[in-house]
């Protein structure tokens, strides 16, 4: 299987409607990537790595070396997917130019297709700026988690009138920038639904609505690794009841002198 690229996936929106919503998970590992690649359109390497991966408290403190790292794991793992990468929080806001110098970096240590950056508006320079010179730029609107600082939490937006109109203008002026996808997080559906007609590129839904033009979803947030989740992850499975009955079993074998058995064990030659 060829792996898919962004003009391929800019391409599943024709005329306002995608016929076969995309597919999107994010990924952080090799074997992770290889175990999710053939079933999605697009792996992203989700600077929620922090939180998910490093026990960090937010995605503020993510740096480059762990985003160009886990994204060279996950592009040596997948061959279908195309693969984006979460810019982290503080290398792209100041202008084009920083944005440019470490997106540049992050595609060329990994190996990734495209960057990801959160914001609208002001960010819409920075988008045309990128993509005008080699790098696809997925935007990020609604529910951005790096400005959680500004915002005050993580609760849904787009309730008052307001934030409605600026995520929806957002949305456009990333779209006009020339961003090949935009993923629409933790928005009131009616809104969800209003951007995705309003921008000519796909929305990626997380918190939005079953009418984006795709999805996508915390791998681990969907496995049932944590207990606690956001309200608009479905667990489709209890991945940390079977990593903690393993551990006990093997503990438990361990402990009573079952675990190696003859089977795990080597013989000398006679
Ligand atoms: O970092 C991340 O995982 C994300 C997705 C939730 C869209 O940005
Ligand atoms: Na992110």
């Amino acid at each position: 299987m060829k792996r898919l690229t962004v003009p391929k996936i800019r391409a599943r929106k024709v005329d306002g409607t995608t016929e076969e919503p995309i597919v999107m998970l994010t990924a952080y590992t090799a074997r992770q990537a290889q175990l999710l690649d053939p079933h999605c359109d697009l792996l992203l390497v989700g600077d929620s790595l922090g939180q998910v991966i490093y026990g960090l408290p937010s995605t503020i403190p993510v740096t480059m070396e762990m985003m160009a790292n886990h994204a060279a794991a996950v592009v040596r793992g997948s061959y279908h997917s195309v693969v984006v990468v979460d810019m982290p929080f503080g290398s792209y806001e100041a202008s084009p130019q920083d944005a440019f110098d470490a997106a540049a970096r992050l595609l060329k240590e990994s190996g990734a297709a495209a960057v990801k950056v959160e914001g609208g508006e002001a960010m819409a320079e920075t988008v045309a700026f990128l993509s005008q010179r080699g790098i696809p730029v997925m935007g990020h609107v609604g529910l951005t988690p790096q400005a959680v600082n500004v915002l005050g939490g993580y609760m849904a937006r787009g309730r008052s009138d307001a934030e409605a109109e600026k995520i929806v203008s957002d949305a456009k002026a990333l779209d006009e920038a020339g961003a090949f996808a935009i993923v629409v997080e933790g928005v009131v559906e009616p809104i969800a639904i209003e951007v995705t007609k309003a921008v000519s590129c796909p929305t990626i839904g997380i918190g939005a609505s079953a009418k984006c033009d795709g999805q996508v979803l915390v791998t681990e947030d969907m496995l049932g690794m944590f207990e606690r989740v956001p309200r608009f992850v479905k667990k489709y499975n209890d991945i940390a009841t079977t990593i903690e009955e393993t551990a006990k079993t093997y503990a438990a074998e361990v402990r009573d002198r079952g675990f190696p058995g003859p089977d795990q064990l080597y013989q000398p030659k006679n």
